[in-house]
């Protein structure tokens, strides 16, 4: 539960960036803001998922120790604001996000950008697979669900190198809900039982599946993901890094064990959680915390004096 302290500073300290066109200082924001409060949280933590390597990312850079070095060893991920340029266009859903798990159980997939990704809840185990057809996926989890393909819907994040596979969802009979950015939560709302969204596909960031992976040993869900390098160089990386580009990774693949917890708080308003709002003298946010070995969905609601960030 201290960790949600982390994501809703981040979330609040990216306010004044909001649909003020500038992503890399909403980041900027968001970063300092959780790392420092992440140096107060009982742990010792190292980013396993972070901003990048340290030559670039002068903070949580992937490797760096947070936390006040007591209390458990933990791998941590961090995504200050998965949806930069949402925060910077004032568009809805994007989400300052932290995941954790034992040490040593999280994939550091850190030399490949991109990965290839089914989620649905948990009833698509044995139902959908990468290694089949979009149509057949698509066929096999309406029939598991008891529901016409024709009520289907499929989340995909907006981008050309999604034509085809928009395309096929669409000749399956189902329906698409285009996302410009953020596929933690696209995933997240495709495994929760009460959401409009039956499945969540295609490629997105491999640090984002990872965290992804994270949420889903808390709520059950199902998800199955693919490294996908985009050049030979990408490609060497990975071998050296000692992944194998070609395996069919399961949850487990990504994060071993029993004992995750994933933290997302709102920045702007989405369908999993509410942005931050000012409400007279407070500043609102909401937040999920989800806990892999109670199998706990928490819904946090804070009230912050505003006085106190100024
Ligand atoms: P950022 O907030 O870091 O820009 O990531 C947003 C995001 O949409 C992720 O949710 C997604 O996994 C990834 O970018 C997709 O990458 P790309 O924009 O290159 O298709």
């Amino acid at each position: 539960m201290e960790l949600v302290r982390a994501t809703e500073a981040a979330a609040i300290r990216a306010v004044p960036f909001i649909g003020r066109g500038d992503k890399n200082a909403a980041d900027g924001a968001a970063v300092d803001a959780m790392r420092k409060f992440l140096g107060t949280v009982n742990f010792d933590g190292v980013i396993v998922i972070g901003e990048g390597e340290k030559d670039k990312a002068p903070m949580l850079f992937n490797g760096e120790h947070v936390g006040n070095g007591r209390g458990p060893s933990c791998d941590i991920a961090v995504d200050p604001i998965d949806g930069t340029s949402l925060t910077a266009a004032g568009r809805q859903n994007a989400l300052s996000v932290i995941a954790v798990s034992d040490r040593g159980t999280m994939l550091d997939a850190s030399s490949v950008f991109y990965m290839d990704k089914i989620v649905t809840g948990a009833l698509g185990r044995g139902v959908v697979s990468l290694d089949q057809s979009v149509g057949d996926n698509i066929r096999e989890f309406a029939k598991a669900a008891g529901k016409p393909v024709g009520e289907i819907v499929v989340a995909v994040l907006d981008r050309p190198r999604h034509m085809g596979l928009m395309e096929e969802i669409r000749a399956a009979g189902a329906g698409t809900q285009l996302m410009l950015d953020g596929d933690v939560a696209g995933g997240i709302n495709a495994a929760r039982h009460e959401s409009r969204i039956d499945m969540c596909i295609g490629i997105g960031g491999s640090p984002e599946g990872i965290t992804t992976a994270c949420a889903l040993k808390a709520i059950g869900g199902f998800m199955e993901a693919r490294l996908a390098p985009g050049t030979d160089t990408e490609r060497a990386n990975a071998l050296a890094a000692g992944l194998d580009v070609d395996k069919l990774m399961s949850i487990e693949d990504m994060v071993k064990g029993d004992n995750t917890f994933f933290v997302a708080t709102g920045v702007t308003d989405g369908a999993l959680v509410e942005g931050v709002r000012r409400v007279g003298p407070m500043i609102r946010t909401e937040s999920i915390v989800l806990r892999s070995r109670s199998g706990t969905q928490r819904r946090v609601i804070a009230e912050h004096l505003a006085e106190k960030w100024l």
